[in-house]
């Protein structure tokens, strides 16, 4: 078991890369953020982020002078929906394409150091510290993010901190947090997350659950609360692994919970045993509301604490591609990758998640086709393995000159290389959940699949008609010799 074991320092921090705003300061240095003045938090700030959130490559958009609230307190969103601004989070050449980023993150899984968090006395979180009827959450200009939204929801871009009582292993995820009044908040994991575990392991005992939100830090930290950490690893040392330095925390005074010591807004409290209140709708990853309202445990707040001038970051789940569903695209292509190649099926050249489908929805993998059935064995196993199974709809196969993260070309090795009578598979009963419109009942959330193979087929991979394009070696020629009139990035 992992247990936080923080290295009290003396030290005032050194402002580390972990701070929102230097992350802000190096994507304006990028022209990777729009300003927008004046946005009121009803519908505007949603309806502007939904606008940008609609294609990938737009900038990251960061909203001040919002009407009712002093200039400075700010919300910024959409802020990994490119892989330029993936790139610069992680320190990898800005310029770097999609799969190269795949393969980052391959590595990454591979190969990543732990390194743990470490505990200052003070940090910028504490410059403002509320307590008891001076707590007000919407001190913060809280958004309602999509019209139909039952709510605030303070909690999106956030990072959920809880403790095992039996290990003390840290845990904190990326769990949607309501803001109900002044100090009652609600958080929604789903069964099975572990913040869900943990929660019930308090519960089980009849002692109430302490629990820290934070709702405003660097985007290295919150990538990691989004994604799925296996049980029992602190979720702090991977972050601090990601950045290469350790994640500087303070203790929240009544909770003693990890919180990192830049983050620009967070809250602590309680979970009591049976208190629950009506939470959500909240628009989905899949783009629809298809949990509703339902009764979801409530946060008594006891303390609340935020940077002077605090800004608020918001990954607004909603009809993808969205925060939620481009990064973790990227991430999940990698893990799908590692365990085809676990798995046994050689050749895999590029996975891709497409943003589009939710980073679930839709996965296609690209081979180097070896041998007759190795392209059926690819997408079987790509739909049903761990990083795949949950929540899939298709996944499409292509050969290795295909990029599967180009859609164009996905298409057009669908409709040219494909055979419906042999290249199809349609699997049923398989791992899904009640989030997904399809799902075959609420009581059953399972769903149906399908398997497209759209590679040449293995028996006419000597005859199949020749491609209607330059040569690599026409290609390069041109390259050299036209560049200046070729389109950007050719
Ligand atoms: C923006 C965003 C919002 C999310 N909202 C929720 C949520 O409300 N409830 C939930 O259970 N998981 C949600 N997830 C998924 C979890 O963060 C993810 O499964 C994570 O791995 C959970 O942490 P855990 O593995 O420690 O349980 C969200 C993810 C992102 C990126």
């Amino acid at each position: 078991m992992n247990k936080i074991e923080p290295r009290a320092t003396g030290r005032a921090s050194n402002v580390p890369k972990q701070d929102l705003r230097a992350w802000l300061a190096q994507m304006e240095a990028a022209g990777e953020v729009k300003h927008v003045s004046g946005a009121e938090r009803e519908e505007e700030i949603g309806g502007i982020v939904d606008f940008h959130q609609r294609k990938i490559g737009n900038p990251a958009v960061l909203f001040d002078d919002i009407p009712g609230y002093p200039r400075g307190h700010r919300v910024l969103a959409n802020i990994l929906t490119s892989v330029k601004r993936i790139n610069l989070t992680l320190g990898n050449p800005p310029d770097g394409s999609e799969m190269e980023l795949v393969r980052y993150w391959r590595r990454y899984m591979k190969e990543a150091k732990s390194i743990p968090p470490v505990t200052l006395p003070t940090g910028a979180v504490l410059e403002n510290v509320k307590e008891g009827n001076d707590i007000d959450l919407f001190k913060i200009p809280v958004p309602k993010w999509h019209e139909h939204d039952g709510g605030y929801y303070i909690g999106t871009g956030c990072m959920v901190v809880m403790r095992d009582p039996d290990s003390g292993w840290i845990n904190y995820g990326a769990y949607r947090v309501q803001a109900h009044d002044k100090n009652v908040a609600s958080v929604m994991c789903s069964k099975g997350k572990h913040g869900d575990m943990i929660q019930k392991k308090y519960h089980q005992r009849g002692q109430p659950c302490p629990i820290a939100v934070v709702c405003g830090m660097h985007p290295a930290l919150f990538m990691i609360a989004g994604l799925e950490i296996p049980y029992g690893k602190n979720e702090y040392d991977v972050a601090g692994g990601l950045l290469g330095e350790p994640v500087e925390v303070i203790m929240g005074p009544k909770t003693g919970l990890p919180i990192p010591a830049h983050a620009e807004i967070a809250f602590e409290g309680f979970i009591h045993p049976n208190d629950l209140i009506d939470e959500g709708p909240l628009g989905e990853w899949t783009g629809y509301y298809a949990g509703g309202l339902k009764k979801e445990p409530a946060i008594r707040i006891e303390t609340m604490m935020y940077r002077d001038n605090p800004i608020l970051l918001g990954a607004i789940p909603g009809i993808p591609p969205d925060d939620d569903s481009f990064y973790r695209g990227t991430y999940r292509s990698g893990a799908v990758w590692n365990q085809l190649e676990a798995a046994g099926v050689p050749d895999v050249k590029g996975v891709w998640s497409h943003a589009a489908g939710g980073s679930r929805l839709w996965l296609t993998v690209a081979i180097k086709q070896m041998y007759a059935g190795h392209s059926k064995q690819a997408g079987l196993i790509a739909s049903q393995c761990h990083a795949g199974a949950y929540v899939n709809r298709f996944v499409v196969v292509v050969d290795d000159d295909i990029d599967p993260a180009d859609m164009d070309k996905v298409i057009w090795a669908m409709c040219t290389r494909f055979d419906p009578r042999e290249g199809l598979e349609t699997l049923r009963g398989c791992w899904s959940s009640a989030l997904d419109p399809m799902a075959y009942a609420p009581d059953d959330p399972r769903n149906a699949r399908v398997v497209i193979d759209a590679c040449r087929p293995w028996s006419r991979r000597d005859t199949f008609p020749i491609e209607a394009r330059p040569s690599k070696e026409l290609d390069a020629r041109i390259r050299a010799k036209w560049a200046s009139v070729l389109p950007k990035g050719s």
